[in-house]
């Protein structure tokens, strides 16, 4: 295991939420080794001292002890040095070249990839067996994932590079795929001729608040479909690999994001909705519409996407895939279901064959975890000749059992050097290419922006991308205006 982590915007928000907690939990189990030390880089002009003061601060809400909080910071020292300048870094980090095993943790804006890796090299720290991490998004089209991935192939090997996904480090996420290849029932039906359609869906109650900047350049549809969103859908339509390799995983998955259709002008004004979020309530709390005023955007951006892709091989033809995503909707949840067709011959009165419901399997990813399987039963009425039947849901809810952060299996992977779930530069490179379809779709078509209210389920055009959470908000938690 490396003993070393070298992590680049150590003052950022995603290290203070996600990364130095998870490493906490680690510490506290001894997962880390007896030696393990963290370097902490950014710009900021902090001491080491000052540094632990800050980050003690945000760690002083973690119910680990008081102990593993001040082992914690022990362990850390702080590097300050402008990351744009590989000169810089190279200098600065230079001593730490010597007879450590290092894993450097890129957790900052992509355009500052490449800078920071030559940095890196000059200094020694991209030698064999040393890592790079890097936190997504990687770049944001297929122009500039391409120029990144060549940039970084020039200083380190492929097999060296671990691109972040956080939605595979989720034990729930992985969990897709013990079921779709654990279970000889799933096994047998997992095609067009058993399954009439996929829906993805991450719903977030959260707004964009204070990540403008970021959001005016991204979208709902280049920040949470081209990494989270297709990952799901990968895991869910691709074909069994032969082993859980990473290697051979890969493959699989990279198979499923080229068979993806382009979108053109016309397919997306039918298979797609935008929209972006307005003044409404959430949880009961009045909460402000999404603007880019303080910001220069590019182009509009959306908060909401929907949308209808298909799988062009001969598992899939012809199931649509719903995906949806968007901020301040009706509830937090993320699900994939899966609707089977209709049993080849009815044979029962009530209800009659076209208002039977489908079997469904439902997977709840968080922020419960569960599984449900929505089956027809018979009401077992009194009378004979009235065989009627209703919908059974089973709930194959597993006992709790305590999760990880999915920070905290990413990182153990990468001190290890496991590349299972990071994202290969071919995958990155694929997805985007079907990314970059829908935004030229969009633009080519000039397709509206639609607005919501936060606290519903999105533009009342997407209600067919996903009926579950239309039944839902008939259910009554359609939202509300703000008073
Ligand atoms: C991030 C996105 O990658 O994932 C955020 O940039 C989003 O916009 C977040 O809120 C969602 O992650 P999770 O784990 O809370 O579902």
């Amino acid at each position: 295991m490396h003993d070393t982590l070298l992590l680049f915007g150590a003052t950022g928000d995603l290290a203070a939420r996600q990364l130095f907690p998870s490493l906490l939990h680690l510490l506290r189990d001894r997962l880390l080794p007896d030696d393990f030390r963290i370097v902490a880089v950014a710009r900021h002009a902090y001491d080491d001292a000052a540094f632990r003061d800050w980050l003690g601060e945000r760690l002083a809400g973690e119910d680990n002890g008081e102990d593993v909080r001040a082992e914690l910071l022990s362990r850390v020292e702080y590097v300050a040095v402008d990351l744009s300048q590989p000169e810089a870094i190279a200098q600065a980090l230079a001593g730490y070249a010597e007879g450590r095993r290092c894993v450097s943790y890129l957790s900052t804006p992509p355009y500052l990839f490449v800078p920071i890796a030559q940095g890196l090299k000059a200094a020694g720290l991209l030698e064999a067996p040393s890592r790079l991490v890097l936190e997504k998004p990687i770049g944001s089209d297929l122009e500039s994932a391409r120029a990144i991935n060549a940039a970084l192939g020039a200083c380190l090997g492929e097999d060296r590079i671990f691109r972040i996904d956080h939605y595979l480090g989720k034990a729930a996420v992985q969990n897709l795929l013990a079921l779709r290849f654990g279970n000889t029932l799933l096994e047998a039906v997992w095609h067009h001729r058993w399954i009439e359609s996929v829906d993805i869906l991450v719903a977030e109650t959260a707004g964009v608040d204070g990540r403008e900047s970021y959001y005016a350049d991204y979208g709902a549809l280049r920040d949470m479909v081209q990494n989270h969103v297709l990952q799901l859908l990968c895991l869910i339509a691709m074909e069994p690999p032969a082993s859980l390799d990473a290697g051979v995983l890969r493959d699989e998955k990279l198979k499923v994001l080229r068979a993806l259709r382009p979108f053109d002008a016309d397919s997306v004004l039918v298979d797609s909705v935008r929209g972006r979020y307005e003044a409404g309530l959430v949880d009961g709390q009045p909460v402000r519409g999404f603007s880019l005023q303080a910001v220069q955007a590019r182009e509009p951006v959306e908060t909401f996407v929907a949308l209808r892709a298909s799988i062009d091989n001969w598992r899939w033809a012809g199931v649509p895939f719903r995906l949806c995503t968007g901020k301040r909707l009706a509830e937090r949840v993320t699900q994939v279901v899966v609707t089977f067709r209709p049993t080849s011959h009815w044979l029962f009165e009530k209800p009659r064959r076209e208002r039977a419901a489908p079997d469904r399997l439902v997977l709840r990813l968080q922020p419960q975890e569960n599984v449900e399987l929505e089956l027809m039963s018979s009401l077992a009425g009194s009378e004979w000749g009235a065989l009627e039947l209703q919908p059974l849901p089973l709930d194959l809810s597993m006992p709790t059992v305590q999760r990880r952060i999915a920070y905290e299996r990413l990182l153990l992977d990468a001190l290890n050097g496991n590349s299972t779930l990071f994202v290969r530069s071919d995958e990155v490179e694929a997805a985007w290419t079907w990314i970059d379809s829908i935004i030229a779709a969009w633009r080519e078509a000039e397709a509206p922006i639609l607005p919501y209210m936060a606290g519903s389920w999105g533009p009342a055009a997407a209600a067919n991308f996903q009926p579950q959470a239309a039944a839902r908000s008939q259910a009554g938690t359609r939202g509300r205006r703000a008073p």
